[in-house]
């Protein structure tokens, strides 16, 4: 057992002041020392550094790690020049892409905080990796292939990458889950199999869903940059589902919509009565030039978000915390003080939540995943705290993941 103790406890009541936590795999309780010793006397006293706060492991919903060797080869600015540019560049990219490179992004992470994150597969080529890393992924087996010609084939790999992904999660902290390309890539008899599938080992689903204004242009009127893509690299001027087809897909099992900046109200106050979520990427929507989410729309329907850095490939690092700050940047017009703690549980009980895994909270019986932020200085309130937090937290101090110390 260990006890560790801290100037203050993220919980879901809030900052809590001069308490401490217990726990060995699972939180045991949280109460001050001199109660916690009485239970547990001879428990292991870790005291944090002045100024420290203990949240839950923030949880990093959607990332791409295959993609991690891009820098500079990929165009940013526009999406559809991206996307070409991502066609061009995919194989040199992925080909450079080796185990060490995605071990020391999940590391980069793990020093941000990610305790869990969701890692969305095009090929299976970072199983290895996710096998080895300290942290719980949720391994997104990804399906792609509007053409129907491929489908079977391009189901049946996707169908081999799951099962690879449920092997591995006896042995490690994999969480085998489905992910859908886009509504514009997924012919819809695979897309219906694939939530069938989710749906009958209760995987978690996810897909990215209205990124971009060429997205929603195509499919609404199978017209704009879309068109010549589509011309030129699957000889077809027709898109295969409509929004609203794409939706209903997914009536009867919830998933996680990565993006959905250009979704109407009505289609997320839809989204929201079929008990989806939404994951929120920051700063890959303003390098993709795709446009805000309006979180506040989302708060109004309660419909929940998680906040996610997406892959290298439409980002500059992994880190959560680079990711908050952008989000306070990005929603200029939200007070600052109000958003904060809203970006922080959106990453923790939320996204937890979203995903259906047993951390994100710190209360009893939840796996320990902690992570320790050591501010500069106090903070005047206990209001101040998450903001101060995503203002100066470039690296956490400590971290456990169900208990066992990696920072
Ligand atoms: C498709 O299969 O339709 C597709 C694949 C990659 C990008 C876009 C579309
Ligand atoms: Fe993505």
């Amino acid at each position: 057992m260990k006890i560790l103790v801290a100037d203050y406890i993220y919980t879901p009541k809030g900052f809590v002041e001069y308490q401490a936590v217990a726990f060995d795999t699972h939180i045991k309780a949280v109460d001050t020392l001199e109660k916690l010793l009485e239970t547990y006397p001879k428990a292991q006293i870790i005291r944090t550094a002045p100024h420290s706060v203990i949240y839950p492991g923030f949880i990093n919903t959607h990332v791409h790690l295959e993609f991690s060797a891009n820098k500079t080869s990929l165009e940013y600015g526009s999406f559809m020049p991206w996307l070409d540019s991502v066609i061009a560049n995919r194989d040199e990219l992925m080909q450079c892409c080796d185990n060490k490179m995605m071990h020391k992004e999940c590391d980069n992470m793990l020093r941000s905080g990610i305790t869990t994150f969701g890692a969305i597969s095009s090929f299976g080529t970072e199983l290895e990796v996710c096998e080895k890393t300290p942290q719980r992924v949720v391994f997104f087996n990804e399906l792609i292939g509007s053409n129907a010609q491929y489908a079977d084939m391009l189901y049946n790999d996707f169908l081999e990458r799951v099962k690879a992904s449920q092997s591995c999660s006896k042995s490690s902290k994999i969480i085998p889950a489905v992910a859908i390309h886009s509504p514009y890539s997924v012919h819809p008899v695979i897309l219906e199999k694939a939530v069938a599938l989710a749906k009958a080992h209760q995987m978690p689903l996810s897909s990215h869903f209205l990124e971009s204004q060429a997205e929603r242009e195509w499919l609404e009127k199978g017209e704009g940059e879309f068109k010549a893509f589509f011309e030129k690299y699957f000889n077809t001027s027709k898109p295969v589902s409509t929004i609203e087809e794409f939706i209903h897909a997914f009536d009867n099992y919830p998933a996680h919509f990565t993006h959905a900046v250009q979704a109407t109200k009505e289609e997320l106050a839809y989204l929201k009565s079929r008990g989806h979520s939404i994951a929120h990427c920051p700063r890959s929507n303003r390098y993709l030039g795709c446009g805000r989410l309006a979180v506040e729309t989302l708060r109004e329907l309660e419909l929940p978000y998680s906040v996610a850095t997406d892959g290298l490939s439409s980002n500059d690092s992994l880190s959560i915390f680079d990711e908050f700050r952008a989000a306070l940047m990005l929603h200029h017009q939200a007070p600052i003080n109000k958003l904060a703690p809203l970006l922080i549980k959106a990453s923790t009980q939320d996204a937890a939540e979203i995903l259906g895994l047993n951390c994100g909270r710190i209360e009893a019986d939840r796996l320990a995943d902690l992570v320790v932020v050591t501010l500069p200085d106090l903070p005047q309130t206990k209001e101040e705290i998450a903001l101060w937090s995503i203002i100066h937290t470039k690296e956490i101090s400590e971290v456990y993941i169900e208990g066992v110390k990696y920072v």
